[in-house]
């Protein structure tokens, strides 16, 4: 049995760059959300394209040779709605029109995944940022339009500590291509 790699969940993800990341949090800032919703931290805030859970070591790697085979081309996301999903509880932002090239991303490393034996989440990907946790209601609309160009995903890995989620960024892979 390979050693077990970190007490961590791991997961792929798209993380904004800081000019994004900013936009992101002054857009979660104007929702008009419950008390008990827990806003996220803006340094947390992103997309996960394909959660894996705990690994051992091995699967790390398998992990990481999966997303270095993936071949995807940047797209810049257009994130102008928000949703609230009440089973999770979540308040997300994403995009009201797909986003091919992205979704590409996701379901090709999903793919790539399963191939050599991740159970990976049958659920087809829905790009969004959680924005607020443990949300009771849908929150008032706050109207903006954040374009976020995508060029790099990475390999994460969360650990929870009494203040919450803290994560780490493990490795990056670019895009190859021109923006579609
Ligand atoms: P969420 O934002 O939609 O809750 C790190 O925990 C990331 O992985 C979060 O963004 C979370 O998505 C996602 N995640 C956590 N647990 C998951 C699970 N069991 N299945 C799929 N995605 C999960």
């Amino acid at each position: 049995m390979s050693p077990r790699a970190d007490e961590g969940r791991y997961f792929f993800a798209v993380w904004p760059q800081p000019p994004i990341r900013d936009e992101l949090a002054a857009w979660s800032g104007e929702i008009g959300a419950d008390k008990v919703a827990k806003r996220v931290p803006a340094d947390n805030l992103h997309i996960t394209l394909a959660f894996l859970g705990t690994l051992v070591v091995s699967q790390v790697e398998a992990a990481r040779r999966v997303a270095a085979a993936t071949t995807w081309k940047p797209t810049v996301l257009e994130l102008d709605r928000i949703g609230y999903w009440k089973r999770s509880r979540i308040i997300w932002a994403g995009p009201r029109q797909g986003c091919e090239p992205l979704s590409g991303l996701a379901e090709g490393l999903r793919d790539g995944l399963r191939r050599v034996g991740f159970r990976i989440d049958a659920r087809p990907f829905v790009p969004h940022v959680t924005l607020f946790r443990k949300a009771r209601r849908r929150p008032k609309w706050a109207s903006r339009m954040v374009s976020w160009p995508i060029e790099e995903f990475c390999l994460v890995c969360s650990r929870l500590s009494a203040e919450g989620a803290r994560y780490e960024i493990l490795d990056r892979w670019s895009a190859t291509g021109d923006v579609e």
